[in-house]
């Protein structure tokens, strides 16, 4: 008996004696200089810099130090990212004034890339035996600079836009946007595609492979729901789609987005992004899809009263447009060059699935709607070629600057994957002889975009009988 006590007492030695040792090494916080704390000097506990090559200071207070405990301490300031900004400052406890003692001061940092991180400051006594980590981080915001060039970026952008949809509204071609509305079946399917099925599908791939990252995830939203513009229109003329109804599902689906925009955004937030924070500018897409109604509606006016010199000048103005939205893409992605350090595996695959996914599910869908081969083709273009400056322009009014640029990249490799998708689909159709004109009737009014090689002649001789019998027509 005795000896199971003594054991037992030796044991309990033991384990006290661990304990004590465990806490002295990993350090309590409270324990050697009371409930010490850190703000930022004007009380907030985020601050913004930029990233730059210089030292930039943050204004930091250590306060409520209890300084009667006589233990030998220093502060050290760390920050919580290497990879965004280092900082190196050491407080010494001779620092510190009054009581409960405090300090204030400068604290140096070197940015180094653009994001979210941490201050936060450890207490190690000078004999390397306790370290206190503060109770609180603080959260230094590093955004990039130079944001003048993004501005005229954003200004002929919208202008090259509404050049396109002005030449677009040209080529639209009144009798068969007659004959589409009466029998609207092939617009709605393009409608429910772009704005049932190509959401649905973002929530789920942003499942599978941005789980983790809701910003991400929204991003990818953001960009199947934005309407495709004029690329699509661009691509539907390549492929040999139907180009009325790609421009009047371009038109429908630009309007509509006005709409849908706050009713899913509304269904999101409150189901799956409950504890995101969203300002989305539903006065600057009004403001877009107006312009572009307008835009479209000049383009047709113009062909009604002037058509001899419209068709004249649209016939310069095709090849300009499909170089512009080419121009356009070129200038995004070297303006946001910086994006792509963000590029993950994840994002990549995200990126690939949903144009993929989308084109070959609408285009399936269409088809078993008893679509036309054409029709089934535009649709399933409209669908899956993604627009880039929407959702670009949507997160950044949505996030503030520093997210938005972390999230900037997903609608770039999306638009990306999309348009490469759709020169794949293109060399394919050639390849295999399958990029022929399959709706007659659609090309009516002959849209010659750059013609290549062989079919320059041959288009050229098209689009004069169409525009001879436009004359006698007339
Ligand atoms: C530390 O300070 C922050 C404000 O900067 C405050 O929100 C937090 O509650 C404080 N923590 C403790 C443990 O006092
Ligand atoms: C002070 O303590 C922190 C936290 O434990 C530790 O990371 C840091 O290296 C220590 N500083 C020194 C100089 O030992």
């Amino acid at each position: 008996m005795k000896q199971v006590a003594t054991f037992n007492r030796a044991r309990l030695i033991f384990m006290v004696v661990i304990c004590l040792t465990y806490r002295e090494v990993q350090g309590q916080y409270g324990q050697v200089a009371g409930a010490w704390n850190i703000t930022y000097q004007d009380g907030g506990n985020e601050q913004q810099l930029t990233i730059s090559n210089d030292i930039q200071y943050v204004d930091l207070v250590i306060h409520n130090v209890d300084l009667t405990s006589g233990a030998d301490f220093y502060f050290e300031v760390h920050a919580s990212d290497p990879k965004l900004a280092s900082i190196e400052k050491r407080i010494e406890r001779s620092e510190l004034t009054g009581t409960p003692a405090s300090w204030q001061g400068p604290v140096p940092v070197q940015t180094r890339h653009f994001g979210f991180t941490s201050i936060y400051v450890t207490l190690n006594t000078s004999d390397g035996a306790n370290a206190e980590r503060s109770p609180d981080d603080l959260t230094l915001i590093i955004a990039r600079r130079d944001r003048l060039d993004e501005k005229i970026f954003a200004y002929t952008a919208s202008a090259l836009l509404l050049l396109m949809f002005l030449n677009l509204g040209g080529v639209l071609d009144l009798e068969r946007l007659k004959a589409i509305m009466l029998r609207p079946i092939a617009v709605t399917i393009g409608f429910c595609t772009s704005y049932i099925l190509m959401p649905v599908l973002a929530i789920a791939i942003g499942y599978c492979f941005l789980a983790k990252h809701q910003e991400l995830h929204l991003a990818l939203f953001f960009t199947a729901l934005s309407p495709s513009g004029g690329l699509a229109n661009i691509c539907a003329i390549f492929l040999k789609g139907n180009v009325n109804l790609s421009i009047a599902t371009t038109t429908i689906n630009s309007l509509m987005s006005l709409a849908i925009f706050p009713l899913w955004i509304l269904i999101l937030v409150r189901t799956i992004f409950t504890n995101t924070e969203l300002d989305v500018p539903f006065l600057d897409l009004a403001g877009s899809a107006l312009a572009l109604v307008c835009a479209i509606a000049l383009g047709m006016l113009a062909r009604i009263f002037l058509p001899k010199t419209t068709a004249y000048i649209f016939r310069f103005l095709k090849p300009f447009c499909a170089c512009v939205s080419l121009g356009l893409i070129a200038m995004t992605v070297g303006i946001n060059a910086f994006a792509f350090k963000e590029l993950t595996g994840m994002i990549y695959l995200a990126a690939l699935f949903l144009p993929i996914c989308g084109y070959f599910l609408s285009y399936g869908i269409a088809k078993l709607l008893r679509c036309s081969a054409a029709d089934a083709l535009t649709i399933s273009v409209e669908t899956s070629v993604l627009n880039m400056t929407v959702p670009i322009m949507l997160l950044q009014h949505c996030f503030d600057e520093v997210r938005a640029d972390m999230t900037l990249i997903v609608p770039i490799t999306a638009a990306l994957n999309s348009l490469a998708m759709m020169i794949v689909i293109y060399t394919v159709r050639r390849i295999f002889g399958w990029n022929k004109n399959l709706d007659g009737d659609a090309f009516a009014s002959k849209v010659e975009l750059i013609s290549f090689d062989e079919h320059i002649k041959e288009e050229i001789i098209v689009s004069h009988i169409s525009y001879q019998n436009e004359k006698t027509a007339l």
